[in-house]
C-alpha cells in the first residue's frame, strides 16, 4: 500500500487498530474464565460487550471512507495479549491472578488509548467530522475502562491479594 498522505496513514493505522480490536474479542473470553472476583470477571464480560461494537464502529468508519475494512496484523497487540496468556499458565490463583489478569488488560487499554488518541487527531486534521465522532466514542470507552479497572485494582483485587497473603 502506498503511504504518501496523511490520508493513507490514517487508514493504515485504522486497519491495524481493527486487527488488534479482533484480537482482543478473541482473547477475552479466556480472561473471563480466569476471573475469581465477580467485579473482575464483569469488567471483563462489559468490555467484550464493548470491544464488539466497538468493531462496529470501525467498519462503520471504513465504509465512510468508501474503503474495504480489512485488517493489517497488528504485531503489538499480539505481543501484550501473548504476554496476558502467560499469566493464564501461571501458578496463580485467586486475587493474585486476578491482579495479574488487570494488569494484562491495562497494557491493552493503554495501547489502544495511544491508537485512538492518534486516529483522532488524523481524523480532525483531515476534517472527516462524522469519523472523528465514531473515534472519540471508542476513545472515551478505552479511557473508561482503564479507570474502572484501576478502581477494581486498588479498592477491591490488590487488597484481597495482600489480605490474603496474611
Ligand atoms: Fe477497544
Amino acid at each position: 500500500m502506498r503511504m504518501e498522505s496523511l490520508r493513507d496513514l490514517y487508514i493504515s493505522e485504522l486497519r491495524d487498530v481493527l486487527d488488534a480490536e479482533r484480537q482482543i474479542v478473541k482473547a477475552l473470553p479466556e480472561m473471563i474464565r480466569a476471573c475469581s472476583a465477580e467485579e473482575c470477571r464483569s469488567a471483563f464480560e462489559e468490555h467484550l460487550e464493548v470491544t464488539r461494537e466497538q468493531v462496529k464502529r470501525l467498519e462503520q468508519v471504513f465504509d465512510s471512507l468508501g474503503q474495504k475494512a480489512s485488517s493489517r496484523k497488528c504485531a503489538g497487540m499480539r505481543g501484550i495479549i501473548e504476554e496476558g496468556k502467560e499469566i493464564l499458565e501461571q501458578d496463580a490463583s485467586g486475587p493474585v491472578k486476578d491482579a495479574a489478569l488487570i494488569a494484562a488488560a491495562q497494557r491493552v487499554e493503554h495501547y489502544e488509548i495511544a491508537a485512538y488518541g492518534t486516529l483522532c487527531a488524523y481524523a480532525k486534521e483531515l476534517d472527516f467530522q462524522d469519523q472523528l465522532e465514531l473515534l472519540l466514542e471508542t476513545l472515551q470507552e478505552e479511557k473508561d475502562t482503564d479507570e474502572k479497572l484501576t478502581g477494581i485494582a486498588e479498592n477491591i483485587v490488590n487488597v484481597e491479594a495482600v489480605r490474603k497473603a496474611g
